[in-house]
């Protein structure tokens, strides 16, 4: 099994399952040329993030790590009309690219993009007092994982559900060892989801067109609920 074997089949799932979607390949392209990193969620993962958030049912979604808004865009599909998906990115330019992309989606509207470091950011949602959200996918710098998992424990309520993306890292989780602050982060966001007596969640190893990684979802629960 190999890395090109995964994208084959990313492409075959896209292509057998998913079908078309002119406005998300836009996205992707322009996203591109604006010469943003190709880290975006892939086509299969995206859809699985939809899912979970029509399943769901929830009408307020936080995203942590915008980047041109691939990821947004499949989130806040999945939004009812009075639905809003709130989502913090750092870099300026990143944003700017997400919300020109978000226009072209027609989701301008349900999409609100807060530029700022996501731990500065953060506080401001919480004192706005806008109310719990539905669900947080976590998708920024690694090392501030632990941090974003405890501000998504803050601003969610018992039923929401909490998603971390890139937990597996080719391997390197399980690598207590490991110099890469990265992985120290992802490790700890898992302890963390393993400790917690709210929460109960798991995660799962993935191979794709974006190697061998993996994402982590945590359900929130009553305190006492977790194992
Ligand atoms: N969720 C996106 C991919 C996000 S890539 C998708 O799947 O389409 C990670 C993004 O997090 C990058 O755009 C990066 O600029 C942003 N980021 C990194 N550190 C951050 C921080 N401290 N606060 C907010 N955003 C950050
Ligand atoms: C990187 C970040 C991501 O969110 C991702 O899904 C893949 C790679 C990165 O920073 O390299
Ligand atoms: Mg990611």
């Amino acid at each position: 099994m190999s890395p090109d074997l995964w994208s084959a089949v990313d492409a075959y799932i896209g292509a057998a399952v998913l079908g078309p979607d002119p406005v998300l390949d836009a996205v992707l392209s322009a996203s591109t040329a604006a010469g943003l990193p190709q880290i975006a969620v892939s086509p299969p993962q995206g859809a699985l993030l939809h899912l979970l958030a029509r399943v769901h049912g929830g009408r307020r979604v936080l995203e942590i790590g915008t980047l041109g808004g691939y990821s947004a865009i499949w989130l806040a599909r999945a939004l009812p009309a009075d639905g809003q998906l709130v989502t913090i990115e750092a870099d300026p330019r990143h944003a700017e690219v997400a919300s020109a992309n978000l226009a072209h989606a027609g989701l301008d509207v349900v999409v609100d993009v807060r530029v700022g470091q996501a731990l500065d950011v953060l506080p401001r949602i919480a004192a706005e007092g806008q109310g719990a959200f539905d669900l947080v996918f976590i998708d920024a710098d690694k090392p501030s994982n632990p941090d974003y998992f405890a501000w998504a424990l803050r601003l969610t309520r018992p039923g929401s559900l909490i998603v971390v993306d890139n937990v597996v890292r080719d391997g390197a989780v399980a690598d207590a060892s490991s110099d890469d602050e990265g992985v120290h982060g992802s490790r700890r966001v898992l302890e963390m989801i393993g400790a917690e007596p709210t929460v109960t969640g798991t995660a799962v190893q993935t191979v794709g067109v974006k190697g061998y990684d993996g994402f982590a979802i945590a359900l929130v629960g009553e305190a006492g609920s977790g194992r």
